[in-house]
């Protein structure tokens, strides 16, 4: 089936989704502290589903193996017959990985199983449980994906199946208008980079740099005000991040994003906030190094930016103007850290980058945002 999708058009979807389900058995993935912001507008919705509705949101800060083995034997002993998420891109993720591998032919008993199929080891069969997605952030772009981020241990995968792609898709502002401010602008900012690093990705088609640059003209006028949240932004988010998302789920991302999760998973670095730290730099060392082709992309991104030509110094007085400190060091990296960064890089995203890097001039970039 393909996705529908409702843009900023309120719950304009909801007769269709009630007349094409009959659940017996709803299961709302949700966060425990976000969804209470937004609970009064989505509950009466939900109370029109037929059917029972059990609630996930015993789940930790990253989508991990225990948490979708525990939402997996809930599916499988309720008999689950829809999947509705609400919330940020991690609580959409545990919903498509509960949905895709409650249905693998995998015994519980045995965990070596579940972990197996998260690493990819086993043929995945499709999922037909449908699944609803309401993110309440505007930057992931998980509702447009079909890849879900799951942890086994300190090692991060990305499950990936076409069927795990959300069925339908409510995303609007009602639902993030009351985000708090700093995370407003870290998911805008993971929005911004997701644009960013899919327009100039290897995987780069026709389709996903349309979406990429549809995402980075209407998240440009927003840079001029430093982001400042109002209503506009957040009509204005919900639609780039979908498209910077639609964008990632064709291109992948690239390094800045791979060399993200190790200030994210050891530092404690929001996530848009530790993209943004490397890719100024990233962005600078690539535009020199690259081939004609991708010189073009970069000074194209900077045309819809509003960049001057050094594209590192102009991100990083953007990100400066939005209060968060830009460099590695105040964030208590120590300088053996770069090391470590580096060699936590996944291998097959940097393959997206543009350019190859070695790790001696990946250490390199990182080096120059240190102090
Ligand atoms: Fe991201």
């Amino acid at each position: 089936m393909k996705q529908q999708l409702y843009i900023n058009q309120g719950f304009a979807a909801w007769d269709g989704i009630l007349k094409q389900y009959q659940p017996q058995k709803t299961l709302l993935v949700c966060g425990k502290q976000s969804y209470r912001s937004i609970e009064a507008i989505v509950q009466p919705l939900l109370t029109q589903l037929s059917g029972k509705i059990i609630t996930f949101n015993e789940f930790g800060k990253k989508p991990c193996i225990e948490d979708i083995f525990r939402g997996i034997t809930l599916c499988r002993e309720e008999n689950v017959d829809l999947i509705i998420a609400i919330g940020g891109g991690h609580c959409i993720d545990t919903a498509k990985a509960i949905n895709l591998l409650s249905k693998q032919p995998i015994s519980l008993n045995n965990a070596n199983d579940l972990a197996e199929s998260i690493r990819g080891n086993t043929t995945l069969i499709p999922t037909e449980c449908p699944l609803i997605v309401m993110p309440t952030t505007c930057g992931s772009g998980s509702e447009a994906t079909h890849f879900a981020v799951v942890y086994i241990g300190s090692d991060k995968f990305s499950l990936a199946h076409p069927s795990i792609l959300a069925d339908w898709v409510i995303a609007d502002k009602c639902l993030v208008n009351s985000l708090p401010h700093s995370i407003a602008v870290y998911t805008a900012l993971d929005a911004l980079c997701q644009a960013i690093e899919s327009y100039w990705s290897v995987g780069a088609t026709q389709e996903s740099e349309e979406y990429a640059l549809n995402a980075l003209k209407i998240i440009s006028p927003h840079l001029q005000n430093q982001f400042t949240i109002n209503d506009q932004f957040f009509t204005d988010m919900v639609l780039a991040a979908n498209y910077a998302g639609r964008a990632i789920n064709i291109s992948k991302t690239t390094a800045p994003h791979a060399l993200s999760y190790y200030l994210t998973d050891q530092f404690d670095v929001p996530h848009g906030i530790a993209v943004a730290l490397t890719l100024g730099a990233v962005a600078t060392y690539t535009e020199i190094n690259a081939e004609n082709h991708t010189q073009k992309k970069i000074q194209t991104i900077k045309n819809i930016l509003n960049f001057s030509d050094e594209f590192s110094q102009s991100w990083y007085d953007f990100i400066a103007s939005l209060d968060i400190a830009c460099k590695l060091s105040d964030y208590n990296l120590k300088e053996e850290h770069l090391e470590k960064m580096v060699n936590s890089v996944n291998l097959q995203r940097l393959a997206n980058h543009p350019i190859n890097f070695d790790t001696k001039q990946l250490k390199q970039v990182l080096k120059s945002r240190y102090i």
